[in-house]
């Protein structure tokens, strides 16, 4: 019978394999971001990172579990939208926006994961693997803020190139029309709203 024990093996193995592709990733990430910032807070999420993938063996340890890990569909998947996004605005205004965007997907992935996992360690009585879960989730959280913010503090505005934001999509810097959700002009200008009016 599978039951929350299976969940929440299953689920842990899932995250241990997307931290290891993303021990990989983010040095190809910070590489291709041309903001330093956005560079630096990459550089520093792949520590945690590693640190993510050491604190998952450990929740394995907790529960007598041997360390396994087993394909994250959803993290190949993002992975590859991450890799075609930096392809497709190398040298464009809109790169570290773009970057920031495929990097905020992974992050919301992993606090959804880490939210449920911790959850479930607490159920299953597990108070140290909850903990370490929680120690995970609290820098998924904290990532995904500084990402928000460097957005916010440049790359959104940087990335409606010469435009005023309400044009087309070559008005963006993009020519080719290769603009992708979540990076559109009119995103970023609802953005910059958003602060003129706080
Ligand atoms: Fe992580």
């Amino acid at each position: 019978m599978k039951t929350l024990k299976t969940l929440f093996r299953d689920e842990l193995a899932d995250m241990y394999d997307a931290e290891r592709r993303l021990v990989k990733a983010l040095p190809k990430m910070a590489k291709a971001a041309t903001c330093p910032d956005l560079r630096k807070a990459i550089l520093s999420h792949l520590k945690e990172t590693q640190g993510h993938v050491k604190k998952l063996e450990q929740v394995f340890q907790s529960f007598d579990e041997k360390v396994r890990g087993q394909t994250c569909e959803a993290t190949v998947g993002l992975l590859e939208e991450a890799d075609e996004i930096a392809a497709d605005f190398k040298g464009s205004p809109a790169i570290n926006a773009a970057l920031i965007s495929a990097a905020q997907k992974v992050e919301h992935y992993e606090i959804a994961s880490y939210g449920c996992l911790h959850e479930w360690a607490g159920l299953l009585g597990n108070t140290r693997a909850a903990g370490l879960l929680q120690e995970i989730l609290d820098e998924e959280k904290a990532a995904n803020e500084s990402l928000t913010e460097l957005a916010r503090a440049s790359s959104n505005e940087d990335a409606l190139g010469e435009s005023d934001g309400m044009g087309s999509e070559k008005a963006a810097g993009n020519a080719s029309g290769k603009l992708r959700r979540g990076v559109r002009p009119v995103v970023a200008g609802r953005n910059r709203a958003g602060f003129s009016s706080r």
